[in-house]
């Protein structure tokens, strides 16, 4: 009988070390991935300027047709008299408004984007220009081109059945090829510039 207790004893003796093995190796890896994520957090925002987008600034969805800075003439790209260069989007099932962005090379830009109906959003690849869009709210973002060309801007929230097809061109061009003075009177884009 005492040896059959003291089997027991060492089996669970056996046991509780085998669940503390597996415990410390679970807090371990869960502590590895929570700090692998905080490094990409960190590693995106110096390295790549990622920001998450402002998203206090609200605006009322449902007037933005009828007037005031997201109306259709201020879409596109516009040249304030500080010389900022300020990109305005509108987004709706299932376009962009201007479907072809133009800005200037090498130059800081500022993009705002609103919704008119559902949450859009978009990517434009190898820049930090990456953001939702959510009826409401204003989604402000900061970047610079570093080279000129052409580049996709896909909406990348699933907005309804034409999702797939939504998407805008950012076509960035030499600062030289840029008309800052029309922008500077009204918005520009790739047709009308
Ligand atoms: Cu808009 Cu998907």
């Amino acid at each position: 009988m005492a040896e059959l207790t003291q089997d027991a004893a060492q089996l669970e003796a056996a046991a509780e070390r085998t669940a503390r093995r597996a415990e410390r190796a679970w807090a371990w890896s869960m502590g590895a991935i929570i700090a692998l994520m905080l490094a990409l957090i960190v590693f995106t925002t110096l390295h790549w300027g990622m920001q998450p987008p402002s998203s206090v600034e609200t605006i009322d969805s449902m007037r933005l047709q009828l007037g005031g800075e997201f109306s259709e003439a201020n879409l596109g790209t516009s040249v304030s008299p500080d010389g900022a260069v300020t990109v305005r989007v509108l987004a709706q099932q299932y376009a962009f408004v201007p479907k072809c962005i133009v800005v200037p090379a090498d130059t800081p830009i500022t993009l705002r984007a609103v919704s008119a109906d559902v949450v859009h959003g978009f990517i434009v690849q190898g820049t930090n220009v990456n953001t939702m869009v959510i009826p409401g709210y204003v989604a402000t973002l900061s970047t610079r081109f570093a080279q000129p060309g052409e580049h996709r801007m896909p909406c990348h929230e699933f907005c309804g059945v034409g999702h797939q097809g939504m998407w805008a061109q950012v076509r960035v061009v030499v600062r030289e090829q840029f008309p800052f003075e029309q922008a500077a009177e009204a918005a520009v884009n790739c047709e009308k510039r």
